[in-house]
C-alpha cells in the first residue's frame, strides 16, 4: 500500500527539502511533518521517505527506530508526554510515567511511546516543555500541566473522556 501524501503537503515538504544542501539532512524534518499529519509512521511513510530523499528504506527505518518521538502505531486519543530532561527527572518525570503506564496497563519501563490497545490512551517521555520551574510537567494532548503528582495525574484523567 502507498502513502496518501496530499499535494499540499508535498509540497511543502519539497519546500522543507530545499532548505538542505544535502537531501538526506532534512530526514527529521521530513519524517515529523508525516507524523504531524497521520499521527504516526507507517512503513509506507518510512518507505515513501526513503524514496523522496534518494536513501534506502533501512536508512530511514532506522532513524525512526532510535528516535522516541517517533510512532509506530497510530496515537491514542489521549496522548499523555512526560518530560524527561534534567528538572523534570529529578523533581519525578519517571515516577510520574511509572505511574500513568501503570494506570494504563503498559510497560513502565519503556520510554518509547506506548498506545493502550484500545487506542484511547499513549504515553510516552519527551524533552523539555519549558516550565522546568514547575517539574515534573506533562502535556495531555495540547493541554500543559504543571507539578504533576501521581494524584494530580488521577484527577486530570479523571477529566478527560477520551
Ligand atoms: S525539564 Fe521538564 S519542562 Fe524543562
Amino acid at each position: 500500500m502507498s502513502l496518501a501524501v496530499p499535494a499540499a503537503l508535498e509540497t511543502e515538504i519539497d519546500e522543507l527539502i530545499s532548505h538542505y544542501p544535502d537531501r538526506r539532512s532534512a530526514s527529521l524534518m521530513l519524517l515529523h511533518a508525516l507524523q504531524d499529519h497521520f499521527g504516526w509512521l507507517p512503513k509506507e511513510a518510512v518507505e515513501w521517505t526513503a524514496a523522496k530523499l534518494g536513501l534506502q528504506p533501512i536508512n530511514v527505518h532506522e532513524l525512526v527506530t532510535f528516535y522516541p518521538m517517533f510512532r509506530h502505531s497510530p496515537a491514542g486519543k489521549l496522548q499523555f508526554k512526560v518530560c524527561r530532561t534534567l528538572s523534570c527527572a529529578l523533581g519525578g518525570g519517571a515516577g510520574l510515567h511509572q505511574h500513568l503506564c501503570r494506570k494504563f496497563g503498559l510497560d513502565p519501563h519503556a520510554h518509547g511511546v506506548q498506545t493502550t490497545p484500545d487506542g484511547k490512551f499513549s504515553v510516552e517521555f519527551v524533552e523539555c516543555l519549558a516550565g522546568c520551574g514547575t517539574a515534573p510537567v506533562m502535556m495531555v494532548n495540547d493541554a500543559f500541566h504543571e507539578a504533576v503528582t501521581p494524584e494530580k495525574a488521577d484527577t486530570i484523567i479523571s477529566r478527560c473522556h477520551p
